[in-house]
């Protein structure tokens, strides 16, 4: 059996001042109308040997994730696991892979999927998974690479190794999360490397003997808190009484990097991550001086901007290179290059409030 686990407690900050801490990433709308969230849902869903698809996000975000799934044509069953508090990936995966254990047995193939990402090429991106599923099976953790472009910081990176079989899957040797910038350098010449598009496969027997390895502790107050939950009842509420001391830690740095059958499968499917206002334009079609616009705007002699507006007119001139994204109580104007540091922003005003 195939579980996809979507995960999306996460809080997003470089998409100010449209993703808030009550609205995330996987809740904004895009360009076409949809949401990363119902798009992930869509893609996973559909792939064979799907009939239920587990949840694991903030109490927080639960009614938004019932009406975005009710809206979006599936024919999966849908369960949750609502965490009261974030603690990080590596917590998040271990109550999931303990949870569908107990339901559907440890053989149970888990696929994580963040809510977060943008992807093409369906067909692709089914095959990618079947070999992953293939693998998890054999007791691989499986990881999904994407050639990188540029040396990003913002991502983990996968040296591979030998080709595993005739899979096309190849033994990783390295898995580094988030690196420096120089190293990401080093890393992209080399040309051994790919990004860790955030998307995992194991079975739950795999990951939780893993976790029990390299984290001890979070499986242990991962167990501790289902063991204090009604789990019986959907959707299952994780109390705060363990779950709130287990280390904050992402599933990169507790597992990924330390553990030593891991594979990692081509990801050839389109991948973005819409990590940046910049990203979010590229969905944009742009007009003949290469600028954007997502709601309404008036430019005269303006290039390269991207202009986002719910509700009212923006008029520029004379502008270049520039992201303006208005929103009912706040106004981003941001240089294309800088649009990374968004998050500045959000951080400056959360240490205001
Ligand atoms: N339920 C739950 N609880 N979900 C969480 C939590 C949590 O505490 N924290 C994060 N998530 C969800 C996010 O909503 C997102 O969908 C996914 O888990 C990944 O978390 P991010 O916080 O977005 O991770 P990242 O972008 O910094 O890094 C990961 O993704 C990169 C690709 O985008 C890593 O796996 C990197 O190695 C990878 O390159
Ligand atoms: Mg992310």
């Amino acid at each position: 059996m195939l579980l996809p686990v979507i995960m999306s407690g996460g809080a997003g900050s470089r998409l100010w001042p449209v993703s808030r801490e009550t609205l995330t990433k996987p809740f904004i709308e895009l360009p076409d109308g949809r949401t990363l969230l119902q798009k992930t849902l869509q893609r996973t869903a559909c792939l064979d040997g799907v009939s239920e698809v587990l949840t694991v996000t903030n109490k927080e975000y639960y009614f938004l994730t019932r009406d975005v799934y009710e809206a979006t044509d599936t024919n999966v069953s849908h369960s949750y696991l609502l965490e009261t508090i974030g603690r990080n990936t590596a917590p998040a995966i271990a109550v999931a892979a303990l949870h569908a254990a107990a339901k559907h047995g440890e053989d149970v193939v888990l696929l994580v999927m963040p809510a977060d990402h943008l992807i093409g090429n369906q067909k692709v991106f089914s095959k990618a998974v079947t070999v992953a599923t293939d693998m998890a099976v054999n007791g691989w953790i499986v990881t999904f690479g994407v050639e990188p472009s540029t040396p990003e910081t913002g991502y983990g990176y996968i040296e591979g190794g030998e080709s595993i079989g005739d899979s096309g899957a190849r033994r990783v040797v390295r898995f580094v999360e988030k690196p420096d910038l120089e190293t990401a350098e080093k890393y992209i010449a080399l040309g051994r490397f790919t990004w860790n598009a955030g998307i995992f496969c194991f079975t739950a027997k795999t990951i939780i003997a893993a976790l029990a390895e390299y984290v001890p502790e979070v499986l242990e107050i991962a167990k501790k808190t289902l063991a204090s939950s009604d789990s019986k009842t959907e959707p299952v509420v994780l109390g705060e009484e363990h779950f709130a001391s287990s280390p904050d830690i992402s599933i990169d740095y507790a597992v990924m990097e330390r553990a030593s059958k891991v594979a990692v499968v081509a990801a050839d499917f389109d991948w973005s991550d819409i990590g940046s206002w910049s990203a979010m334009a590229e969905l944009v079609q742009s007009d003949e001086r290469g600028n954007r616009v997502n709601g309404e705007a008036l430019l005269v002699d303006a290039n390269n901007c991207y202009i986002q507006s719910d509700s009212r007119l923006v008029a520029g001139i004379g502008i270049d290179n520039l992201l303006v994204v208005d929103t009912p109580d706040a106004l981003l104007v941001a240089h294309h290059s800088r649009a990374q540091d968004v998050k500045t922003v959000v951080k400056q005003l959360k240490l205001e409030s």
